[in-house]
């Protein structure tokens, strides 16, 4: 990826990792970016650094710009590796003692990824810096991503540099929004959910904090992903309506299976569902991905959980997706287990104990099948179905 202006004498001067394809747990089947931006005025200032393995790329990037030597000022709105891996090749070559901006949190954070004793200024909410002709200001955003998160405002230009937050786990040719279009906000979704969904309040707050101190913003441009020229205010209204979390009619059927038996069960919870007309996504463990599983949860009023009895306890893949979702912590739902079972059928109840933990109500006791569904029991699933489906209507 080459250097894009964009803005004058502001560039994007970050790198695409086209072969990544997991990201911490989260499937990244079209890669991501890690930006960095090069700011030249009558001081220089890079913003993020990139992950560990690429900052050739990146200092190649600068280089077709400005000698990396006369950078100014380092600043790193966030300290997980994925933007902070390359500081150290990155401090060595623009000099040891350049200053290193970062939020209180950060330099913490950062002394404890980077025992290197760097020239740190770790800023104040609202602290500025002057560049020359511009004026960039540091804004505190804990939790999103980290403790250390902090955005960096241009305030001439009017441009937001969020770090994770507005970000997209993209790697493509396109560098805006008004290039790639609406194709862009289904990653835009799945990155939200998977990343941001379990800080929703912090989320909320933060929009509100902005509203309430009018801040302009003409273009957003995140540490991942593509940059929002046009319509920055698209992406805001999204993450408005995705922190709120409320669902539509919709309920998410996610299982495994280990002879079909739990399966034959999912499909007859499926026609019960869809049989009183709401939406249903049958997505089993054996296909699906739990990142993706989890942006339909996003906007789900229902969470529909099956699995068999494996050695007394839940099916390893099913174990899985409650795990990572109960660290994601989906709000506004409710809840049903279900699966089948040889002899001793404990996974309906653990199921449950999950749904407990994560503080959704729960709307039957779970419906267990040993062995194999025969037709009373299919249409005993069918009735379960329906009166999560009504239960669905009445929220
Ligand atoms: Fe893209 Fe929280 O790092």
């Amino acid at each position: 990826m080459k250097p894009v202006q964009i803005a004058e004498g502001i560039y994007d001067v970050g790198v695409n990792d086209w072969n990544i394809q997991d990201f911490h747990g989260y499937s990244t089947p079209l890669g991501s970016s890690y930006n960095a931006f090069l700011i030249v005025d009558e001081k220089i200032a890079l913003i993020d650094t990139v992950k560990k393995g690429f900052e050739d790329k990146l200092l190649a990037n600068i280089a077709q710009i400005v000698d990396p030597k006369k950078i100014d000022y380092m600043i790193s709105n966030h300290a997980e590796m994925d933007h902070s891996g390359g500081l150290v090749e990155i401090m060595r070559e623009i000099g040891e003692d350049t200053p290193l901006y970062c939020s209180k949190m950060g330099k913490k954070n950062l002394s404890m990824h980077f025992p290197r004793g760097w020239n740190y200024h770790a800023v104040k909410n609202g602290e500025e810096l002057t560049l020359g002709r511009r004026t960039l200001a540091f804004l505190e955003t804990r939790m999103l991503h980290w403790p250390d998160s902090m955005f960096t405002y241009v305030k001439e230009d009017k441009i937001l540099f969020s770090s994770d937050a507005f970000g997209q786990h993209y790697a493509g040719n396109e560098k805006f929004d008004d290039v790639i279009g609406d194709a862009i906000m289904p990653h835009a979704k799945k990155y939200f959910t998977n990343i941001l969904m379990h800080f929703s309040p912090q989320v909320a707050k933060l929009l509100k904090t902005v509203a309430d101190m009018g801040l302009e913003i003409r273009m957003i441009c995140p540490d991942h992903g593509i940059i929002w020229r046009s319509d920055p205010g698209k992406i805001i209204e999204a993450y408005a309506s995705w922190s709120r979390q409320e669902g539509i009619n919709k309920a998410i059927l996610v299982y495994d299976s280990m002879w079909h038996s739990t399966e034959k069960m999912a499909d007859a919870i499926s026609s019960g569902l869809d049989d009183v007309g709401v939406e249903v996504r049958p997505m089993s463990l054996r296909k699906w991905h739990r990142s993706d599983v989890m942006t339909e949860v996003m906007d789900a009023k229902a969470i529909v959980a099956g699995s068999p009895t494996l050695n007394n306890g839940i099916f390893p893949t099913v174990a899985d997706m409650l795990t990572y979702m109960k660290g994601l912590r989906p709000k506004n739902k409710i809840a049903a287990a279900f699966g089948s079972y040889g002899w001793s059928g404990e996974a309906v109840k653990q199921i449950n104990q999950y749904f407990e933990a994560m503080k959704l109500e729960i709307v039957d006791e779970g419906l267990r099948v040993q062995y194999v569904p025969d037709a009373d029991a299919l249409e005993t699933c069918f009735q379960f179905g329906r009166k999560i489906g009504e239960r669905i209507i009445s929220m």
